[in-house]
């Protein structure tokens, strides 16, 4: 089975719906490190009721972006994940950081990219008036939030939507897209194209990782 690292700054509800996928028998991949850079994220507590060992690398003490990513690029490198994901992980990498992943690590972002990169987005399409908004996964290239759409999901904005409202309704969906894109990677069926693009093959190509 693909190993996977996880990558979380709060409550984590992402990391649950790929640790609930990962626990099915056909599972085609695992959790084996979910890292976080707060210590009072919840999802760590996710994480040790599944048995997943956990690392805090709090991003204080750090005098630059560089050197957190070099000290987060060891935590790694002792697992030697096959994949990383991204799960409300709210600090920008360092493009170094990025290249070292490039093609074997996902985001997933609350909105239908490449609207709304960035931060409030639930707000920000109340504020437009959108009739739609949803979530997208998609490879993390060293533009924020600007890498390869892999899957979206799109949900409609309703007439009493408030921001949280409407952040509970993406958020579904967001647990449903991210574990299938995760799997597609596993099972070798995903990559991101020379040409900067999203593939998803029907049949895996090369063999699974
Ligand atoms: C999710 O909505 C995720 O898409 C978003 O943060 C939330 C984390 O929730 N990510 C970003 O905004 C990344 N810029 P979770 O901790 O419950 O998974």
């Amino acid at each position: 089975r693909a190993r996977l690292a996880v990558l979380i700054s709060g409550s984590g509800s992402n990391l649950q719906a790929l640790i609930d996928d990962s626990q099915r028998a056909d599972a085609p991949f695992e959790i084996g490190l979910v890292i976080s850079n707060r210590a009072d994220a919840a999802g760590l507590e996710r994480a040790g009721r599944a048995g997943i060992p956990t690392q805090t690398l709090s991003h204080r003490g750090f005098e630059t972006r560089a050197a957190y990513d070099t000290a987060l690029a060891e935590l790694l490198a002792a697992q030697a994940p096959d994949l990383i994901a991204l799960a409300g992980f709210m600090r920008i990498l360092t493009p170094g950081f990025v290249e070292q992943w490039q093609g074997r690590m996902l985001n997933i972002h609350p909105s239908l990219l490449p609207n709304y990169r960035g931060l409030h987005t639930h707000a920000r399409v109340l504020e437009a008036g959108d009739p739609w908004h949803g979530a997208t996964v998609h490879f993390v290239t060293a533009e924020l939030d600007g890498g390869p759409a892999i899957l979206q999901a799109r949900v409609p904005v309703l007439a009493d939507d408030d921001p949280a409202r409407l952040a509970a309704r993406v958020l579904a969906e967001e647990h449903r897209i991210y574990p299938l894109a995760v799997r597609w990677f596993a099972e070798g069926r995903l990559v991101l194209g020379s040409d900067h693009r999203a593939w998803f093959d029907e049949q895996p190509l090369s063999a699974p990782v």
